[in-house]
């Protein structure tokens, strides 16, 4: 039996569809389960409650070959340590005592660099995993740079102003990845009951590209022009903070970008082993372009 945690989330939905479609026992965590596909509700046991419940937990966990493990970080909790470690305090209680099988955890790139201490989710995210490690699970931590799907969030002002925006500087090249890659990573790490221990597995995508790179990639494919504008760290605070983040949490993802600009995903290499197959352009073409035309 697979558990998958955030099974409508845009990894963990890709997560569920690969699994089932590899005919695979799936048990999905939900806290509303009325998200879920219908597909999803007639082939998958579902279990209602959210995974940070103790009692949730318990039930998800029963009889488990392996878990799909994704915090969705609330941007309204008190810290990125909260938002991460927190939300995880029962889960890792039920992996210390042998009731997950095999882990498997969406993590973040930035491990051994010199800015990791100072990242804000990501740092949390990495402590998170330094917990998970330590109950003794066999535990695979996916590590993936920034998400292509971000794009998806500023498909009004790129349609309507023609404008991409963030706290990142225009020129400086960074890895990016799609979410279906890191799906298909994560649904075989958990049908593969082979592997033990603790070891992070990088997904990043195929070309570093920097911000202005990537508007004009979106300006291509989307046939309009497009331009890349950077935010000033003030201004992005103040946005992430009127739509309802905290203010740590506003500030953790600003020290986040702040420090994959200094180098975060700057320490792994690119190998066939850890480069996803999506370009950027072809998933602006397959995801974006469908989203602006609807
Ligand atoms: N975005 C990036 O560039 C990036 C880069 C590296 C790592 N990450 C990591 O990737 C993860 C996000 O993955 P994603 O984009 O696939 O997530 P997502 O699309 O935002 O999905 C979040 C999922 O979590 C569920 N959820 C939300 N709040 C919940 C709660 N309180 N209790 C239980 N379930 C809850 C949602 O369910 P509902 O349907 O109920 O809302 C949904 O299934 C985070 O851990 C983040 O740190 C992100």
């Amino acid at each position: 039996m697979i558990v998958v945690t955030a099974p409508t989330g845009g990894i963990g939905s890709r997560v569920v569809r690969r699994l089932l479609d590899d005919g695979a026992r799936v048990r999905v965590v939900a806290r509303d389960p009325a998200r879920l596909t219908p597909d999803v509700v007639a082939r998958a046991e579902v279990v209602a409650g959210s995974h940070a419940d103790p009692a949730v937990v318990e039930a998800a966990c029963d009889g488990a070959d392996a878990v799909f493990w994704l915090v969705p970080a609330d941007p309204r909790a008190a810290s990125p340590d909260e938002a991460y470690g927190g939300f995880a305090r029962a889960a890792i209680a039920a992996f210390a005592a042998g009731r997950a099988g095999r882990v498997v955890g969406i993590s973040g790139l930035g491990r051994g660099t010199a800015v990791a201490g100072r990242a804000g989710y990501i740092t949390a995210t990495l402590a998170m995993d330094d917990l998970i490690a330590a109950t003794g699970v066999p535990y695979r931590a996916l590590t993936p740079p920034s998400f292509m799907d971000n794009t998806l969030r500023q498909v009004v002002p790129i349609t309507t102003q023609g404008v991409l925006s963030g706290p990142y500087p225009p020129d400086v090249p960074l890895p990016l990845v799609a979410t279906g890659d890191i799906a298909a990573v994560a649904a075989r790490l958990l049908q593969d009951d082979t592997w033990r221990g603790y070891e992070e597995a990088p997904v990043l995508g195929p070309e570093d590209l920097s911000y202005d790179a990537q508007a004009a990639i979106i300006a291509d494919v989307l046939g309009r022009p497009v331009a890349y504008r950077q935010v000033s760290p003030e201004d992005f605070i103040a946005a992430r903070m009127s739509g309802g983040h905290s203010a740590a949490m506003a500030r953790g993802l600003l020290d986040m970008a702040l420090a994959k600009a200094d180098g975060l995903d700057a320490g792994v290499v690119r190998t066939p082993a850890t480069t996803g197959p999506t370009t950027f352009r072809q998933w602006c073409l397959e995801v974006l372009k469908p989203a602006a035309s609807a």
